[in-house]
């Protein structure tokens, strides 16, 4: 009997491990990418998701039951479609243009019996007042009677060894019982284990509650550390003994501000929809988006304070920035707070130099310079901003600059301010 087919719509930090793991299960997998650079890179068995190793693409093409492809012209149906394309804001807003063309494409292909799921991140309700109509006006079929439809959202943690795709449990869910068996199933053959919820709205919830849990915890801790600093009071020694309560407290640390694709969007996601279905302001949402956002600012304010009281301007001073991604050890660079924070430096006369050997040269502006943090650049920057703790870099030497700016506290020394 031949293989089940698997469409993976979207081969980015989401779609590419999906498909990976689909091959492991034994399905026959289309990787399909709007970008065709992409498209290329993979069947030459190169991956650029850092999750993924190459070995990993290499061998799931050998198998014979992998190939990318950047149109679905030759496509003949699948058995399930996994829809995960990007859903970013434009003007503050949900652009949820990515979804409505990948689920014509797949509404294009869609045979009776075939399952639909849907994991982009976005508002309650998508699955069923957007993809669904599209899906049975491309294919002529009724969502439910004719073909299963289900949304899944992605846990999936950048460079975190312990929680991989496999072990992170998956929230299930669809339009109705049959859809939710056919989720659930699926599912059931790549992760150790399901777990259902009662219909797409609670499991697009689901994942908007996580990411605002995060933000707004993320966003008390920045507000906090910029207090206790006006207030003298060390905020890391708080925070290091309010987590020794063993139970109702979870650690979270400041920053210099949220990014990736999550944080920074998801939220506004949910305020949106409640703005829109209810006339109401998610307050917690804004709040912690006004809090997060500043924090960037904040950064480069104890910067210029920090000259000032060395009696200098930050005018043609060399700050040196260690780190770039938004996370350590990953090399993702999407609204990252050091952008921000590079640019407003630039913009104040400094020469900006950036060392993170995680983060392609593409992304990094064309206004700084890109260094390695060794010894030499270390020594000659009049500052340095520790923004993302890679393992890469050697901490103790970082300590020993002329002046530090602790984002992450790592570093401890006469010369080095905490956030
Ligand atoms: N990155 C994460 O850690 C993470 C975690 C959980 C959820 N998510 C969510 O998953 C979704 C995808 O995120 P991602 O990080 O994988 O994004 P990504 O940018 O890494 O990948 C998306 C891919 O989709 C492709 N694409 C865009 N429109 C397409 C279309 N119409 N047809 C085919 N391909 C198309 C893009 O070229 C890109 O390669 C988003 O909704 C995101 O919020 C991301």
């Amino acid at each position: 009997m031949a293989a089940a087919v698997c469409l993976v719509v979207g081969q980015g930090y989401v779609g590419l491990p999906v498909a990976m793991q689909a091959v492991e299960a034994g399905f026959d997998v289309i990787g399909f990418d709007a970008d065709s650079s992409k498209v290329k890179r993979l069947n030459a068995g190169d991956s650029y998701v850092e999750d993924v190793d190459s070995e990993v693409v290499q061998r799931a093409l050998a198998s014979g039951r992998y190939r990318a492809v950047a149109t679905l012209d030759d496509l003949d149906g699948f058995d399930v479609a996994v829809i995960s394309v990007p859903t970013p804001l434009r003007e503050g807003a949900p652009d949820l243009g990515h979804i409505e063309t990948a689920a014509t494409n797949v509404g294009n292909h869609l045979h009776k019996g075939a399952t639909v799921i849907l994991e982009s991140t976005t508002y309650p309700g998508t699955t069923e007042e957007l993809v669904a109509p599209i899906l049975e006006d491309r294919s002529g079929l009724i969502a439910g009677r004719d073909f299963h439809l289900g949304y899944s959202p992605e846990r999936i943690d950048p460079g975190n060894p312990t929680w991989t795709f496999t072990n992170t449990p998956k929230v299930v869910s669809g339009i109705d019982e049959a859809s939710l068996a056919a989720v659930r199933g699926f599912y059931d053959q790549l992760v150790d284990r399901t777990v259902p919820v009662k219909s797409p709205k609670e499991a697009e919830l689901t994942k908007l509650l996580e990411n605002t849990f995060r933000h707004v915890n993320i966003a008390l801790v920045n507000e906090l550390a910029m207090y206790a600093h006006d207030l003298g009071i060390d905020i890391w020694e708080a925070i290091d003994a309010a987590s020794t309560k063993p139970f109702g407290y979870l650690r979270f640390t400041p920053g210099p501000g949220v990014g990736g694709h999550c944080l920074p969007v998801d939220p506004s996601y949910l305020s949106w929809r409640v703005r829109r279905s209810l006339g109401q302001s998610f307050r917690f949402v804004e709040l912690a988006n006004d809090v997060n956002d500043h924090m960037p600012d904040y950064v480069v304010r104890r910067l210029v304070v920090a000259f000032n009281q060395r009696g200098l301007a930050v005018k043609g001073q060399r700050v040196l920035l260690l780190g770039y991604a938004y996370k350590k050890n990953t090399g993702d660079a999407r609204e990252t707070p050091a952008a921000s924070i590079a640019r407003q430096l630039v913009g104040l006369g400094a020469q900006v130099c950036v060392a993170d050997p995680h983060v392609d040269e593409a992304q990094l502006p064309s206004d700084v310079e890109r260094v390695d943090a060794d010894a030499e650049e270390l020594e000659g920057a009049d500052a340095v901003v520790l923004l993302a703790d890679h393992d890469a870099f050697d901490l103790t030497a970082a300590a020993r600059a002329r002046f530090v700016l602790d984002c992450r506290h790592r570093l401890t020394g006469p010369n080095v301010e905490q956030l």
